[in-house]
């Protein structure tokens, strides 16, 4: 989104309206049409089940008729939510009932929800660093004291959150919701470790507080277990999670949902104003997915493990004997780099745009700043031949950008 040149209404602006009016929430310098867009965490459009979709929304229109035209279920269309609970129980071992999921235009919206229910401006909240530049816009429109925690290859650092909730504590404080990325942590890769997921669990009853769980890529593992949910280990009632149709449908489709105690949810429904989200192309999705879930994400998972492999393998050619970083996730949409040392960002950026490599410059996922270190790749959009030579270009572009 471009600034707004005109000043003409801006003295009429609601506070929440002027975070970010200046544009200082946009941190990515984009390269016109790129050759190699490896910037944001687009799904292949590639593996889009178009035929799929024509054939669902043909035999929802003619089993539902007008009921797919009209206002829907203020929680959202009753056929998602079971389906959403069906998806929970294969992929993960959670059972949940249609009455624990509200469903709301993306995940991204589905956040906004929990933090539009629980947070004021001025709240303390606690969330990862980096984390996921997206939320992080989605937040600071909510006008949190925002406190950052550190992630490592466990995830999320507990003794970190422990420590910020103790000194929320000794100042009559409450810290109001932990935000905290799961699987595949978007930008930096690792899963929250099992342990990790129980202290999580202990401190917010310990706290009085709750846990947002944002979970947009569980189902799309390329190695190693499925870890429980945090929503699974939590029996107080204390995590709210986060889910979506983006990464295994279509981002298009606009669906996601929080899933959470039944007591909440009139919370949210507060700030959806009637008629229930998007029930037409609820159903759709639906109509596609009960058919299609598990033989679809198989082949997902397919078509983005062969992705990151080419793009790490177009990584190492160039710069093994480097010190640098490279995390290699397993499962979702990214890789994130810590640069090796020398290397100078701005310049990184100059070889990147003239060479047309779209990525995300790793201030983007930090709430107190730094990240100049860090880049962020997406492996998800360009196809696996792309994914390695844009990578070894980009490669050589930071063996260049050394000062
Ligand atoms: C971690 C995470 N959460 C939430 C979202 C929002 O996705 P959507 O609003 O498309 O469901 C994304 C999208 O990239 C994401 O990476």
């Amino acid at each position: 989104m471009t600034t707004p040149s005109t000043a003409r209404f801006d003295h009429l602006l609601s506070s929440r309206a002027r975070i970010g009016w200046d544009g200082s929430v946009t941190t990515s310098r984009p390269v016109a049409s790129p050759l190699y867009e490896f910037g944001g965490g687009f799904p292949d459009p590639a593996s889009f089940p178009y035929d799929g979709m024509v054939e669902a929304t043909a035999r929802m229109m003619k089993a539902e008729g007008a009921e797919a035209l009209t206002y829907g279920d203020p929680q959202g269309y009753r056929g998602m939510r079971e389906l959403v609970c069906h998806k929970y129980q294969l992929f993960e071992n959670l059972h949940v009932t249609p009455e624990n999921i509200f469903v709301a235009n993306g995940s991204g919206a589905a956040l906004a929800l929990a933090f539009s229910a629980f947070v004021d401006p001025g709240d303390p909240i606690i969330c990862e660093a980096p984390t996921f530049s997206g939320s992080l816009n989605n937040i600071r429109r909510h006008g949190p004291e925002i406190i950052a925690v550190p992630v490592d290859a466990d995830g999320m650092d507990i003794t970190a959150v422990r420590e910020a909730l103790e000194r929320l504590r000794r100042q009559g404080r409450r810290c109001k919701l932990i935000y905290t990325i799961v699987n595949f942590q978007n930008p930096a890769g690792p899963d929250l470790s099992i342990p990790r997921r129980h202290e999580l669990v202990s401190l917010a009853e310990e706290y009085d507080t709750f846990i947002l769980e944002d979970d947009a890529y569980g189902e799309l593992r390329f190695d190693g277990d499925t870890k429980p949910p945090v929503y699974a280990l939590d029996r107080n009632g204390r995590t709210i999670r986060a889910g979506t149709f983006s990464k295994i449908l279509g981002a298009g489709v606009r669906l996601g949902w929080l899933c959470a105690p039944p007591a909440m949810l009139p919370a949210f429904q507060g700030f959806n104003f009637g008629g229930g989200v998007n029930p037409f192309m609820s159903r759709v999705a639906t109509y596609f997915l009960r058919e299609h879930m598990e033989p679809h994400v198989k082949l997902l998972i397919n078509v983005y493990r062969a992705k990151r492999d080419a793009m790490l393998r177009g990584l190492w050619e160039v710069l093994t004997g480097t010190d640098v970083e490279i995390s290699r996730p397993a499962g979702g949409f990214f890789i994130w780099i810590k640069l090796p040392s020398g290397t100078d960002p701005a310049r990184l950026e100059e070889l990147a745009l003239a060479a047309r490599v779209q990525y995300t410059p790793g201030r983007a996922f930090f709430p107190g700043g730094g990240g100049e270190r860090h880049i962020r790749l997406a492996f998800s959009y360009e196809q696996p031949d792309k994914c390695y030579e844009g990578c070894r270009i980009l490669a050589r572009a930071i063996l260049d950008a050394r000062r």
